[in-house]
């Protein structure tokens, strides 16, 4: 199969695709997604082959409004639903216990996770075709591809369809927050921070403006920050490998030098953040070596899976990467760089 590069102004091609159960690449305001109809089971499976992705990890479901999102889960508690006024559309999946039975998106669990994107052409693709399921559309373990580039290189061959929507405003997927609790528990860390999330939940919690508060509502007190999970059962997706470019990613402290032969180095420009700011390069540098330096957070998270395959490219053996404050957004980005620096099968 050719892979085509659409537009996003083809609405119309795309429409007709999904309809007819092919699965595309398309951006969203996180990472790109692999969409297909979430309704369909032969779509949603032709997801997994591509993908080759775990049957037991399930998808996101991509909704065209906050109301249509609410309306795959059942027993929404309050909090859930302030949340979703305040960050969607946006980079923000809810898991809800769910109202629909759609075992292939759901890969065996009762739940749903679900989101409203915030591009508009594709909010309103979904309002022609339906909820689109759509996981990042990496081969599975890889990193998660932030342009159309990434795509090809990943799926060429096997999807007919690449929508290039430039680079993705964040670069990291969703906040993914487990909302079948009492109060809410972030089981993937994301461009939603647990600090936003704890802020919104205070700001709305139930007497603080005289609000109802009544069924489904927050405990009194839940304007904390939510609970992070770490438990290994908490995200199915967590259990696999993840992020991880074929280079070895060696974390290292702020500050630290390293001998930097056939390697890049991932570090703040000079004069960001608390302490001694740089990865210094040692001594007579070998072979390749390549600096990747960013100012800002942000900056960091848009650009990092991008410079990982830039290094698996170039053929680098190793990709040293500062550690970050792990608060905001670091929490997010200190998650991923884990992930992509474990060795070993992650699995079980
Ligand atoms: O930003 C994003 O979330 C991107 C774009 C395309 O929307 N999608 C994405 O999907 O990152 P994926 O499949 O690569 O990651 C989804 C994560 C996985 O860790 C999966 O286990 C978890 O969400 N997940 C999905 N449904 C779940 C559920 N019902 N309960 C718990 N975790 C769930
Ligand atoms: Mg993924």
């Amino acid at each position: 199969m050719k892979t085509r590069i659409l537009s996003t102004r083809h609405l119309e091609d795309l429409a007709a695709l999904l309809e007819a159960d092919q699965v595309v690449a398309l951006p969203t305001e996180t990472v790109y997604g692999l969409a297909a109809r979430a309704a369909s089971r032969s779509a949603v499976e032709r997801i997994f082959a591509v993908k080759g992705r775990p049957a037991d990890n399930p998808l996101i479901v991509h909704a065209a409004t906050p109301e249509d999102a609410l309306s795959l889960g059942r027993h929404v508690p309050g909090y859930a639903a302030r949340l979703a006024d305040a960050f969607w559309p946006g980079p923000l999946s809810l898991v809800l216990e769910s109202a629909v039975a759609w075992p292939w998106v759901q890969a065996g669990h009762d739940t749903l996770a679900v989101r409203v994107p915030e591009p508009d052409w594709l909010r309103e693709l979904i309002r022609r075709v339906g909820p689109l399921a759509a996981p990042s559309a990496n081969r599975s373990g890889r990193p998660s591809p932030t342009t159309a580039a990434h795509c090809l290189t990943d799926l060429s061959g096997r999807i007919p369809v690449v929508v290039d929507g430039g680079a993705c405003p964040a670069g990291l997927e969703s906040t993914v927050l487990d909302c079948t609790g009492a109060a809410p528990v972030v089981l993937r860390p994301g461009p939603v921070t647990a600090e936003m999330i704890a802020g919104v939940l205070a700001e709305s919690a139930p007497g603080k403006r005289g609000e109802d508060g009544a069924e489904g509502g927050m405990p009194s007190g839940t304007g904390d920050a939510p609970r992070i999970s770490g438990g290994p059962a908490a995200s199915p997706g967590t259990r696999h490998p993840h992020y991880r470019p074929r280079a070895r990613v060696i974390l290292v402290a702020p500050g630290t030098r390293v001998q930097c032969s056939d390697c890049m180095i991932i570090a703040p420009a000079g004069g960001v953040g608390p302490g001694p700011a740089t990865t210094e390069m040692g001594g007579a540098a070998a072979g390749v070596h390549l600096e990747r330096r960013w100012h800002t957070l942000q900056e960091l998270a848009r650009n990092l899976y991008g410079w990982f395959r830039e290094a698996d490219r170039a053929g680098v053996s190793v990709i040293y990467v500062n550690e970050v404050a792990r608060h905001g957004l670091g929490a997010a980005l200190m998650n991923r760089l884990q992930k992509a620096a474990a060795h070993g099968d992650a699995e079980g």
